[in-house]
């Protein structure tokens, strides 16, 4: 021991270079860390009672909302298709939280049951299933305060349709939650103040969109590459934003979008093969780990859009790092986005006899009323 103190002594740390590089390389590895990691909600604001619809809350980054915001008083709907996992992420989030809540003595309650979290069934890939969730709901619920329409996936291929014949990206990340959200809308419209936040991606701006199809279902749906399919179901998720906010102007309901940023550990890219392949998992998690966020970093934006009481005015916006930017220039067409949000409602009231109050969704614009009448009894 006394040796080694009297080495540590004797040492001249400024005699070689390494202690300097090392320094410098942990200073980079910090920095790099901080900048990828996004910025946190910045406020911690409690929705006390609120009621709260998180599709896809199972797993990743919408498991991770749902903990923050059953943390913050909100009663939790976790709306999974995987009732197994929907159940034990219900389970955590109450035992976690739990964990952390003092008890007073003589407070028989278990702190677990003081969180309302549950799951319900919800298949994004089957319209009727959308329908059967959202019918269950309103019957049990008088309003809602937060739909955030989290699930979404990359699939292996654009082959293979769904049961309501549309290319799977379309339908799961973007048809399922607009008609969730269309369907929902008049419990929205109970709450106090009703928020509907999407979540998007940066991969909206490679997107390819046909002006005259934009929903793609005519044109290129099944030729498209799956990273374009997503792309183009996330960019149809902002101008969807864009339009309802507009549609919505003259309620309490806000609708927003934001993306996570790259996020690592959660299960996004589970279709790819690249990603499956042990190997190819080893050699990129460092890098993976050093300039990607983890699914609590990714759930931030998503966070502050459904508490923050500053963003009560505010909507129609698509955030990253829980602040507003543009999104592409695609995803800021007005024009486009009217196109697609008036074929998406033609396509879903041929599909699901959704009957849509064209009048209330055109918000007593008599131009669009004719349009929108128009394109739904072509
Ligand atoms: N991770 C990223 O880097 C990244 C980047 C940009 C955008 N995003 C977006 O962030 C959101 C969350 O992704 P994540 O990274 O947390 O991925 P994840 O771990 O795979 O979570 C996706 C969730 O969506 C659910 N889901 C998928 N298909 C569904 C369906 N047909 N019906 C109902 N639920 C379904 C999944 O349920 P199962 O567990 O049953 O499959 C899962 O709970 C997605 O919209 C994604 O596109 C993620």
């Amino acid at each position: 021991m006394e040796r080694l103190l009297t080495m540590f002594e004797e040492a001249d740390p400024f005699s070689t270079w390494w202690p300097t590089i090392a320094a410098l390389a942990v200073g980079i590895v910090i920095t790099v860390r901080t900048i990828m990691s996004g910025q946190r909600c910045p406020n911690d604001n409690q929705i006390k009672e609120q009621i709260v619809v998180i599709t896809g809350g199972n797993s990743g980054i919408g498991f991770e909302i749902a903990k923050a915001l059953a943390g913050r008083g909100g009663r939790i709907i976790l709306a999974c298709r995987n009732m197994v996992a929907g159940e034990r992420a219900a389970a955590i989030i109450k035992r976690e939280l739990g964990c952390h809540t003092p008890t007073t003595p003589g407070d028989d309650v278990n702190p677990a049951d003081r969180y309302f979290v549950e799951a319900r069934y919800i298949d994004l890939n089957s319209l009727r299933s959308v329908h059967q969730f959202a019918q269950q709901l309103m019957a049990e619920f008088e309003h809602i305060d937060v739909l955030v329409n989290n699930a979404g996936l990359v699939f292996a291929n654009t082959q293979v349709p769904t049961e309501d014949g549309f290319e799977r990206h379309i339908q799961v990340n973007y048809l399922a939650p607009f008609l969730l959200t269309q369907l929902l809308m008049p419990h929205l419209k109970r709450a106090e103040q009703g928020r509907v936040v999407f979540v998007s991606s940066h991969a909206h701006q490679a997107a390819k969109i046909d002006f005259d199809d934009p929903l793609n279902v005519g044109t290129w749906a099944v030729k498209f590459h799956p990273r374009d399919a997503f792309a183009h179901s996330k960019l149809a998720v902002i101008l969807a934003t864009r339009w309802l906010a507009k549609e919505l102007k003259d309620t309490s309901v806000t609708v927003n979008c934001c993306t996570p940023g790259l996020v690592r550990g959660t299960r996004h890219l589970r279709n790819s093969p690249l990603m499956s392949a042990i190997c190819i998992k080893v050699i990129t998690y460092p890098w993976m780990w050093l300039f990607m966020k983890n699914a609590y970093e990714g759930a931030q934006c998503a966070i502050r859009l459904a508490t923050d009481p500053q963003l009560k005015q505010v909507t129609g916006e698509y955030f990253n790092d829980c602040e507003i930017v543009p999104s592409s220039e695609a995803g800021q067409d007005k024009e486009l986005a009217k196109r697609l949000y008036m074929q998406t409602i033609k396509t879903l009231e041929r599909v699901t006899k959704l009957t849509v109050d064209k009048e209330a969704v055109t918000a007593g614009n008599q131009t669009e009323q004719t349009e929108l009448k128009e394109l739904t009894e072509e």
